[in-house]
């Protein structure tokens, strides 16, 4: 399964996946996902959002047992982030096959549709629309750097737009959702331990800060006549650096719009997007006002006007008391009290963190020993990820086997 995908939206140059929403490569990642599911004779759908699913058992029954993560990628990342997930899943059900077991809860795989948000700005696309936390009219908003219009992108990968919105429905025949993903961070590899449970996600968002100024020649026009909201964008970049420092938190500006994007002309707007995330709520709004006053001085003072949009946010995420402790119960049966499984928390996001407003869920995480991710150099070695297999299997075994 992991060398069929390996070629899926690889870019030839920089060595990292391009799998961006409802694009050639997505399809490709699509196909796949359909035809391991078809091929293991599990039932397939697409449900209104465009996630797709793969069930063992009766999808109306009720209490599924549902595993999955994603398989699009952010601008040039690697591997693991979200596939892991998908593949490993498959794999956990061939190892439960392989066992013997007897199934007494359904059990789904499934691909969450656009969980990076790297076309449309927005991370999670697929299952917040499925929760409710997305409305259709937000969703209709949504565009690409092209213009492109979600909807618009839906309906010329071949879907229908219409469908789009909550479907209570379908998360009210779930039971738990258990999604498996590489670690982003190194607390495994210090801690010496393949697999560990998720605890909780920080709360994070991302901000669009737009610095207008005035386009004008680079070469002629004196520097105290020039409004250039170049320098205010470059000063708040120091500041988030600054404010993050101090509340123990993290900030980053990754991406950038230039416009008109020309070496001699001294630029009208300037577009960065500011992701932000803490350990708590206090800290994170610390920040991010922290840096907006900022950029608003820092603006004022060259002439620039500033706006600053909230594209996203997610709150903290504590994930389910009751299964997380099931799943160190079930992971931790053969060892030793001090050999139990890890608990850990992160800074990333993820669908599991966005459906556990709606459902019980948990996450496992696969030691990665750099700790790199949204990178090429994203990382987990095979035995490493055997265990992660499983260790789901154990899991889904200990849910949905009872
Ligand atoms: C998704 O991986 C995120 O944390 O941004
Ligand atoms: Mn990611
Ligand atoms: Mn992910």
């Amino acid at each position: 399964m992991w060398r069929e995908l390996l070629p899926i939206g690889r870019h030839p140059a920089s060595g990292g996946y391009r799998r961006y929403a409802w694009t050639g490569a997505d399809a490709e990642c699509r196909a796949w996902f359909k035809e391991q599911a078809e091929g293991r004779g599990l039932t397939y759908e697409v449900d209104r959002n465009g996630n797709q699913w793969a069930w063992l058992g009766d999808p109306a029954a009720g209490d599924a047992v549902v595993t999955g993560s994603h398989l699009d990628s952010v601008p040039d990342g690697g591997a693991f982030d979200g596939p892991l997930g998908v593949v490993s899943s498959f794999a956990a059900l061939d190892e439960l096959r392989a066992r013997q077991v007897t199934f007494t809860r359904p059990l789904a795989l499934v691909n969450f549709g656009d969980e990076e948000g790297a076309r449309f700005g927005l991370a999670c696309v697929g299952s917040r629309l499925t929760a409710g936390q997305l409305t259709v009219e937000q969703a209709h908003r949504l565009t690409d750097g092209d213009g492109v219009s979600l909807p618009q992108a839906v309906a010329a990968a071949g879907y229908d737009p219409d469908r789009i919105g909550a479907d209570p429905e379908r998360l009210a025949r779930i039971g738990a959702f258990v999604e498996l993903h590489v670690e982003q961070g190194r607390a495994l590899d210090l801690s010496g331990d393949r697999v560990g449970i998720a605890s909780a996600i920080w709360p994070h968002g991302r901000w669009r800060f737009d610095f207008r100024g005035e386009a004008n020649h680079a070469g002629t026009t004196r520097l105290v006549d020039r409004r250039d909201p170049m320098l205010s964008y470059a000063e708040t970049v120091l500041a988030a650096r600054r404010e993050a420092r101090l509340a123990g938190a993290v900030a980053t500006f990754g991406k950038i719009t230039v416009e008109p994007n020309g070496v001699n002309a001294i630029p009208s707007l300037v577009r960065g997007w500011l992701d932000s995330r803490a350990a708590d709520q206090a800290s994170l709004d610390l920040v991010v006002n922290g840096v907006e006053k900022a950029a608003r001085e820092y603006a004022a003072a060259h002439g620039v006007d500033l706006d600053v949009v909230r594209e996203s946010f997610t709150p903290v995420v504590e994930f389910d008391h009751a299964l997380r402790d099931e799943l160190s119960r079930i992971l931790g049966k053969d060892k030793e009290a001090e050999l139990k499984v890890p608990v850990l928390g992160t800074g990333a996001g993820h669908d599991a963190g966005i459906l556990s407003g709606s459902i019980p869920t948990a996450m496992l995480f696969v030691r990665n020993p750099t700790g790199v991710s949204h990178s090429p150099a994203e990382f987990a070695a095979e035995d490493d990820c055997v265990a992660g297999v499983l260790a789901l299997a154990d899991v889904l075994e200990g849910l949905a086997c009872r």
